[in-house]
């Protein structure tokens, strides 16, 4: 997937959490296709990897660019992508319900609806233009990535009252963690 001629470290990314402004951020597009873009997208991988994530954005490491990494088939952890600028071209009519969690929001969880299938178009790390399709839960959490890259998180547009739930949430969670 990536060209590691030269050995790469992998380092576990720390993740941040929501609310913190960082992910309020609209990520700028990516101009350089350099070394450190392909350190980003190993430690993105790794982290994703470590923390048992189906999906992983630039902001939810606190770098503001247009980089995310998925996993083409998110049930079986296989085939990772990662897409630098991504933009979605099409998407189908039907919706696809899912249970939508977030790393940034751990321990809750909220049942969401969002396009079935979705034409992705984006560059690799060495800045070749790709696209494809997706479908099912692999579009259902592009779309939640894509959605950090403009600085949305999906318990954003939730009341106040909730907010303070999901506070407490991942308060409770992070603790049981350690
Ligand atoms: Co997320």
């Amino acid at each position: 997937m990536l060209d590691t001629e030269t050995s790469t470290t992998e380092k576990l990314l720390p993740i941040v959490l929501w609310p913190d402004p960082i992910l309020s951020t609209i990520c700028e597009d990516v101009v350089d296709f350099d070394s450190e873009l392909v350190q980003l997208a190993v430690d993105m991988m790794y982290t994703m990897r470590q923390s048992n994530g189906v999906g992983l954005s630039a902001p939810q490491v606190g770098i503001t660019k247009r980089v995310l990494v998925v996993y083409k088939d998110p049930i079986k952890l296989l085939d990772p992508i990662v897409m630098v600028n991504p933009v979605i071209s099409q998407h189908g009519d039907l919706k696809f319900k899912y249970s939508e969690g977030c790393l940034s929001v751990p321990g809750y969880f909220e049942e969401r609806e969002r396009y079935q299938s979705i034409t992705v178009e984006w560059h690799n790390v060495n800045g070749f233009e790709m696209s494809s399709q997706f479908h099912q839960l692999a579009a259902f959490v592009i779309q939640h990535e894509i959605d950090h890259l403009d600085g949305h998180v999906f318990v954003d547009d939730l009341s106040p009252l909730k907010h303070n739930r999901i506070k407490k949430k991942i308060d409770k969670t992070i603790r049981h963690m350690k």
